[in-house]
């Protein structure tokens, strides 16, 4: 059998990998800016990471959500302290479509609704509803096109009071930062905005925390930098370091009913216990705290070098904006410089390196990509 061949690959195979560094078949080693995809948040191989996998594999790897998992409740409590919303519910899953599924669902359960305010360049998942509220034709199939989505620009604060006046909302989902279209912030009136609409029609607010959220911005969710809350939080990525897991984080007011969600993996213990030593080493190192210092110095740095059209981001979620004729400069970081970045446009670098990287990382980037941009 061959594989469904639906990845352009890059031409490595990485065999070893320790903190932000990982190491191909011929022993060559790389830094790692790019984090399996926001997916790396307290580095490779972390000792604690491994140790707490380890033990937990010992004792017991998975048993069905029909039994008692203490680990979850731990996780709960854990999750509830570290993102500073302690009163909220959480339903653990296996990735951030089934996340942001999930929360769509049970925003239309809450309120018994069907139409959903999602952006221009958002991006959700690729599992029906999730795919449905994504701004890319190209991944939706016939099957998934729903007239329940009312896409509307990103920040545009006039144009949502106008679609909350015409329709009748179930939820708005939105990305605190967005990812896959390219570095967007989304502005603090325009959450605020989202918030008020949605407490005066009875609507849920979704914060898409997928990619933006698990300390990435220097803040545990990207959308607190607003001072408002969301109904419900959907994060997965950063929050395994690499073991799948998602879940959501569900604001009071919406209550549960057995068999309302469900899902066969999500929560086992394995995933219990990676989630549980990620948030134990974002707690121990300060890694929000750091994602938003070397970020800072990172964004500051980037802002001074030539060519460069933008710098968008907040923390350790970052895009650099080139010129068109400049896009192979992702390309030359990876082959000249042996560097991992992720991209969002072609022309769009996006650094989504793990939350404990140090200026010196952040140094070697910077004289790479300044190198490549004199050069061309
Ligand atoms: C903001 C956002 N939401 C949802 C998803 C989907 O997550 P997954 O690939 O785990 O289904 C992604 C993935 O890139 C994402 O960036």
């Amino acid at each position: 059998m061959k594989l469904f061949d639906v990845y352009p690959l890059n031409d490595i195979t990485i065999v070893k990998a320790e903190g932000s560094y990982v190491w191909d078949d011929a022993n060559q080693k790389y830094l790692d800016l790019y984090g399996g995809h926001a997916v790396i948040s307290i580095g490779h191989t972390h000792p604690h990471y491994v140790k707490r996998l380890e033990d937990q594999l010992h004792k017991v790897g998975f048993y069905s959500n029909s039994i008692k998992i203490p680990l979850q409740v731990e996780l709960a409590e854990k999750l509830g302290k570290v993102s500073g919303k302690e009163d909220y519910q959480l339903f653990l899953c296996n990735s951030g479509a089934e996340a942001n599924e999930n929360a769509l669902k049970l925003a239309s359960f809450y309120n018994g609704r069907k139409k959903i305010i999602a952006f221009k360049n958002g991006f959700h998942g690729r599992t029906s509803l999730a795919v449905a509220v994504t701004d890319n034709p190209n991944i939706v199939a016939p099957v998934n096109q729903t007239d329940n989505v009312i896409f509307l620009p990103f920040n545009d604060e006039q144009l949502l009071e106008t679609a909350f006046s015409q329709n009748d909302i179930s939820s708005v989902i939105v990305e605190g930062i967005q990812g896959v279209g390219g570095i967007n912030v989304a502005s603090n009136g325009f959450l605020q905005k989202i918030r008020s609409l949605c407490d005066q029609y009875n609507a849920v607010f979704i914060a898409d925390s997928v990619q933006c959220g698990y300390g990435r911005s220097g803040k545990f969710y990207a959308h607190d930098y607003s001072g408002v809350n969301a109904d419900i939080y959907t994060m997965a990525k950063g929050m395994g370091n690499g073991f799948p897991i998602g879940a959501i984080s569900i604001a009071p007011k919406i209550q549960p009913k057995h068999f309302m969600l469900g899902t066969t993996f999500g929560g086992n213990h394995l995933a219990c216990a990676a989630a549980l030593a990620v948030l134990e080493v974002i707690q121990q190192d300060d890694l929000m705290k750091n994602a938003e210092a070397v970020g800072s110095y990172l964004i500051s740095a980037l802002k001074k070098l030539p060519h460069i059209k933008e710098v968008r981001g907040t923390g350790l979620m970052i895009g650099i904006e080139l010129p068109e004729e400049l896009k192979m400069v992702k390309r030359n970081l990876l082959y000249n410089h042996k560097i991992f970045t992720g991209e969002a446009k072609p022309n769009v670098i996006r650094l989504l390196p793990a939350l404990n990287i140090s200026t010196v990382e952040a140094d070697i980037f910077l004289a790479a990509i300044e190198k490549e941009l004199n050069n061309s």
